[in-house]
């Protein structure tokens, strides 16, 4: 069996992709009854830190993984609070990932050769947090994926990027060859009710017709809150609002991928 593979990519920085992914890799591991692999690729580390994880005290991470072949997943693998949800945690050695592998045969493709330890091991979603940048980690990811799931952030700037976004699936899957990869969800974030963000969310439903969250993900403290404490909104505050909001989108990302591909 191949695990679901699920990527929250935005070039764009601060737009909601770790807050995201690390809530719905939790919410299918206690909802699914399937283990949940939530691969963090990002030099900042917020996927590790958003679950309590230290990572900084580290000796291996997502680098090692990538680039040593002496290095097989679970030795990188660290367990969480949240049953069923492991962590591929990352951290600034991220950094140094496109330069050591320029040089690479299949540099494109190590991600996702890297995953078929993680079908192996029996996993049956794949999360993956994306950094805020296009490069060899972005390709690698785009390579490895199915579903992409984009969280754009509901102010005028954050328009800019998303034909970026779009370019950049379109191409991995008609020319680099990922034929299995779809834009399966756009998740507007960061949402207060104003009549510059209702314009950007009719923009938003223009260029992505029919695949847009049910409701966007709205400023709610407790989402923020819940990440200084190193939890998740389920853990943190499962009675609010926020946790609500998140559950919903949960539940689209689920629906839009089955619905946007084979499952
Ligand atoms: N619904 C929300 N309400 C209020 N704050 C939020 C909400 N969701 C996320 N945040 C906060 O917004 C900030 C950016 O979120 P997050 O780190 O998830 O974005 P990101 O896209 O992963 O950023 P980066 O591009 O740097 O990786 C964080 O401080 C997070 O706690
Ligand atoms: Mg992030």
């Amino acid at each position: 069996m191949t695990a679901r593979r699920i990527a929250f990519i935005n070039e764009k920085g601060g737009t909601c992709k770790t807050t995201l992914a690390v809530n719905v890799a939790a919410w299918f591991a206690q909802t699914k009854q399937v283990r949940v692999l939530l691969v963090d690729l990002d030099t900042q580390g917020h996927a590790g830190k958003s679950l309590g994880v230290d990572v900084r005290e580290l000796e291996l991470t997502a680098f090692d993984w990538l680039t040593r072949d002496d290095v097989p997943l679970d030795r990188v693998v660290v367990p969480t609070a949240v049953p069923n949800l492991s962590l591929v945690p990352a951290y600034k050695s991220m950094a140094d990932f496109p330069l050591v592998s320029s040089g690479r045969p299949g540099r494109d493709h190590l991600l996702k050769e890297k995953l078929k330890q993680a079908d192996a091991a029996g996993y049956g979603v794949v999360v993956i947090d994306s950094p805020p940048s296009l490069g060899l980690t972005t390709t690698n990811i785009l390579m490895a994926s199915e579903e992409v799931v984009i969280p754009v952030a509901t102010t005028y700037l954050s328009l800019d990027g998303c034909a970026e976004m779009t370019e950049s699936v379109r191409r991995a899957c008609e020319e680099q060859g990922n034929q299995d990869l779809r834009i399966s969800l756009v998740v507007p974030t960061l949402y207060r009710k104003t009549q510059l963000a209702d314009e950007v969310l009719a923009k938003l439903a223009s260029y992505f017709p029919g695949k847009l969250a049910r409701q966007p993900l709205a400023l709610n403290v407790a989402i923020d809150e819940a990440q200084s404490h190193g939890k998740t909104i389920w853990e943190y505050a499962p009675w609010s609002r926020g946790a609500t909001l998140m559950q919903q989108i949960a539940e689209d990302v689920d629906v839009a991928g089955r619905r946007s591909k084979r499952y």
